[in-house]
Formats: structure tokens, sequence, C-alpha cells
């Protein structure tokens, strides 16, 4: 469904992704998992197309998309939650969680409707209440975190990633995003999703890819390898393999 063929991004000096090919496949749970600075949030980013590669592209249905266009991504049905939490602090939940839908549905949603919506997206990711009018800026962390999560839901994704989502957020609320992504995937959607958790990664992947100093070292099934074969995997790159070139 989608392709990730030899991607590379560099800044500067640092090897973000070093010709990087992945496929996805519609109706899983794709977890990427890799140590800090492997590269994973340099993928999310790219295919959300905020970032642009320096070689290589990214296939949706046999559709390629280049350059940096977020827009073009959110129409072909992708919806990324970005590992810092990105609101609007000073607007509502409910216009935190509408943002941009207006564009999307390409009509103006009225007032009665958006709550409604709002409440419904948050509904899907969350167990915790969250106050549809208040300014998303005076929430605490994690109920910002639901917010975001909304957000990416709001829009019926094709296509959720989510990039370490799921740190700030309590027992309940983590299960709730947790049986959405399940939910999802049995949708026939793709759900990325970026971890460092071992116990998460084998619990809800389908398949798994391990990013390593921005190489893919290995795409497969979940229970192909163990879990410390998964961690050996990725294991931090060594002093002789840090030397860039
Ligand atoms: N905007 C940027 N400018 C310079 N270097 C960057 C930038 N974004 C990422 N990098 C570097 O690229 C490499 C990959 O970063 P990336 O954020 O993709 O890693 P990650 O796997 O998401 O890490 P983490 O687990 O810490 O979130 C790192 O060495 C990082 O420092
Ligand atoms: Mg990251």
């Amino acid at each position: 469904m989608l392709k990730v063929e030899g991607v590379s991004k560099r800044y500067g000096e640092t090897v973000a992704l070093a010709d990087a090919s992945i496929d996805f496949r519609a109706g899983t749970v794709h977890t990427i998992l890799g140590e800090n600075g492997s590269g994973k949030s340099t993928l999310v980013k790219l295919l959300s197309g905020i970032v642009q590669p320096d070689s290589g592209g990214i296939v949706l249905n046999g559709k390629t998309f280049s350059g940096r266009n977020p827009v073009a991504f959110q129409s072909a049905g992708f919806a990324t939650v970005f590992q810092e939490v990105l609101i609007a602090p000073e607007r509502s939940v409910t216009d935190n969680i509408l943002l941009g839908l207006d564009g999307l549905l390409k009509r103006n949603v009225p007032r009665g409707e958006r709550r409604e919506r709002a409440r419904a997206a948050l509904a899907r990711v969350a167990r915790t209440p969250v106050p549809l009018a208040r300014p998303a800026g005076l929430l605490p962390l994690a109920a910002q975190q639901l917010v975001v999560l909304a957000r990416a839901v709001a829009r019926d994704p094709r296509i959720l990633i989510l990039d370490e989502v799921t740190a700030a957020l309590d027992f309940a609320d983590r299960a709730t995003v947790f049986e959405l992504m399940r939910a999802l995937a049995d949708k026939d959607r793709l759900v990325l999703f970026i971890t460092h958790r071992m116990d998460e990664v084998m619990a809800l992947s389908d398949r798994i890819s391990i990013l390593r100093g921005g190489k893919v070292v290995r795409t497969e099934e979940r229970g192909v390898s163990s879990p410390d074969e998964l961690l050996k995997a990725m294991a931090p790159l060594t002093a002789a393999e840090l030397v860039h070139d």
C-alpha cells in the first residue's frame, strides 16, 4: 500500500536516514523501533510531507509523493501525531481538534457539529474527560497529548502515524489508544507506531522495522525475532560507526 523507497536525508554532517526502504501493508500495525537518533522522527516527518528527502521517494497506492507538501499528504489520508505536542495554546480544545478540518472537508462545519465531532474524536482516544471549551494551553501535558491524538483521529485517516505518543498517558488512556490502533488496522487502515517500549512492540505490532543509524536493518512479522534479538539489532552505534565520511 505504502512504500518508502531508498530515502536518504542529511542534516549537515548528520545522516538521519540512509537509503531507507520499507513496504507497509494496509490492515497492519507497523512498528518502527530504534534507539535515540536512529531516524524514526525523520521518517515520520518525511511521511507527513514536512521534510523533503535528499533522494528516494514515497509511493502510496502507486502515486509518488515528492517535495515538501503537508497538505498533499493530508488529502491523501495521512494523519500524524508528532513527538512534540503541537497545539494552539490560546484556542479551545474543540478548535484544536478540528484544526484544518474545514479545509479538508471543503466546507465550514457549524458550531454544534464541531462540538459533536470533537467530543466523538476524544471518546475514541481517551477515558479521561477533557473540557471542550477550555484553551488547550491550560491543560496538563497528558490531556494536550489526547487533544492532538483526537485531531488525527477526527480526520478518519487511512494512515495514522503515532510518534512516541503513549509516554505521557496514564494506563487507561494508553489502553484506549491501543484499542483504537487495533480497530483501525482491522478496518484495513495502516497504523505506524513509533516506540522504544518492547512490551508495547510485542503486544501491538503486526510487523516491525528496526532503524539503526538511519538504516533499516530489518522488517519482519512480529514473532520472527525474540525481544532480545530485536534489542540486539537496534544496538547503539559503536564509536567506529559514528565516524562520518
Ligand atoms: N532539524 C534537524 N537539524 C539537525 N539535525 C537533526 C534535525 N532533525 C534530526 N536531526 C538529527 O538526525 C538524527 C535522527 O534524528 P531523529 O529525530 O529522526 O531520531 P529519532 O529516532 O526520532 O530519535 P528519538 O528517539 O530521540 O526521538 C539525529 O542525529 C538528530 O540529531
Ligand atoms: Mg523521535
